[in-house]
């Protein structure tokens, strides 16, 4: 029933594939993203426009025609306006190929686009990963949110290394994130994905965290997480705001993951293990957990590296 649904967000082909240091072929990417697109996943963070200079994988995979069988919301980072006006071109380009908020008659048949902004909870992680301050990174996301929404898109804004910096280790402020999310959700973004970047997190700092949300106002259907698994804390901090309330959650197939700007995270938490979760904890996430298994098999084999999921690799007896 409703009351059990758990959305998971899979965001592997982008956070999972940024950090890879070989080029992988663009049409891997495609058929990673269209094998997503079956299990019953409802959204993929499928790229992400930002400098090519800073992270050089992300090419705009949009402008290939990507085959959505389900309806489906595609997830792109902008960091900046410049990376808003990119996917508005590719709307531009390709008319009635995606439904916007704009055009609700549009159809759920269409795949949608989402973009999505990222903070630091941190001055360092945020001079690492945006060349700015947080407060200039708010004043450009307001922007960049506010465009969006008049382009009829919906909205998600990350907060990085809430947990934890590799820079600033422990010390981060959970009122400053509280604050940075608050500021985000008045500039109009729907929803706020606190990035464990590090994997620094544990179960009394998430409730910690989560309890200083709500303190502020924030409502826990605004919040997703968005946990790496570094320290196999993941699971863990999981239960922890389900107990919270939050119903959203960012995970990776295979296990793949990890920020170019946090050096020493791993993955984010594997998607196989975060539907094997749910299914226990009878929880629905209309994910097809054998499918899913079998892509981060692939997909972990075509990178040259090890799946990270131990979900999937009991799936399949491997
Ligand atoms: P900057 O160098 O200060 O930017 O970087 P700039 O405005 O001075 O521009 C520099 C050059 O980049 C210019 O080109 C711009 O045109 C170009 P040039 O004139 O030198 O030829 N440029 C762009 N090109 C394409 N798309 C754009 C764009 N913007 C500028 N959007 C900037 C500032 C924000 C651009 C840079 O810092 C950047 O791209 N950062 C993104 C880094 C990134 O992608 N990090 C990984 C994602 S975050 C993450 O993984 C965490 C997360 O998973 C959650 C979690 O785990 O916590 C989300
Ligand atoms: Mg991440």
């Amino acid at each position: 029933s409703q009351g059990n649904f758990v959305k998971l967000v899979e965001v592997g082909p982008r956070d999972g594939l940024q950090n890879e240091k070989t080029t992988i072929p663009l049409a891997t990417k495609i058929e990673l993203i269209e094998r997503l697109a079956r299990t019953g996943v409802s959204t993929i963070e499928a790229g992400s426009f930002v400098s090519p200079k800073w992270v050089p994988q992300m090419e705009h995979l949009l402008q290939q025609k990507i085959q959505a069988p389900v309806p489906m919301t595609y997830s792109f980072l902008a960091p900046n306006i410049k990376g808003l006006q990119n996917a508005a071109n590719i709307l531009k380009q390709n008319p009635g190929t995606f439904s916007t908020q704009l055009e609700p008659s549009a159809g759920s048949e269409k795949p949608a686009l989402e973009v999505a902004v990222f903070a630091a909870a941190t001055e360092s992680f945020s001079q690492k990963n945006l060349n700015c301050d947080i407060q200039t990174s708010l004043e450009r996301f307001k922007a960049v949110i506010q465009d969006s929404k008049a382009l009829g898109l919906r909205v998600r804004a990350y907060i990085s290394v809430v947990l934890g910096c590799p820079f600033e280790g422990f010390d981060v402020d959970p009122h400053k994130v509280a604050e940075i999310a608050t500021d985000l959700l008045e500039s109009g973004a729907d929803e706020i994905s606190l990035g464990d970047t590090t994997g620094l997190g544990t179960a009394p700092r998430t409730s910690a965290l989560l309890k200083c949300m709500a303190a502020a106002g924030i409502r826990s259907e605004d919040i997703a997480m968005h946990f790496h698994d570094t320290y196999g804390q993941a699971l863990v901090n999981t239960a922890v705001s389900l107990e919270h309330g939050i119903r959203t959650f960012d995970s990776s197939v295979g296990g793949l993951g990890g920020c170019p700007y946090s050096p020493g995270a791993t993955g984010n938490v594997a998607t196989e293990n975060m539907v094997y979760f749910m299914e226990t904890l009878g929880m629905d996430t209309g994910i097809d957990l054998d499918a899913m298994s079998d892509i981060g098999a692939w997909i972990t084999e075509e990178l040259g590296k090890a799946n990270d999921s131990t979900v999937g690799k009991a799936v399949l007896g491997a």
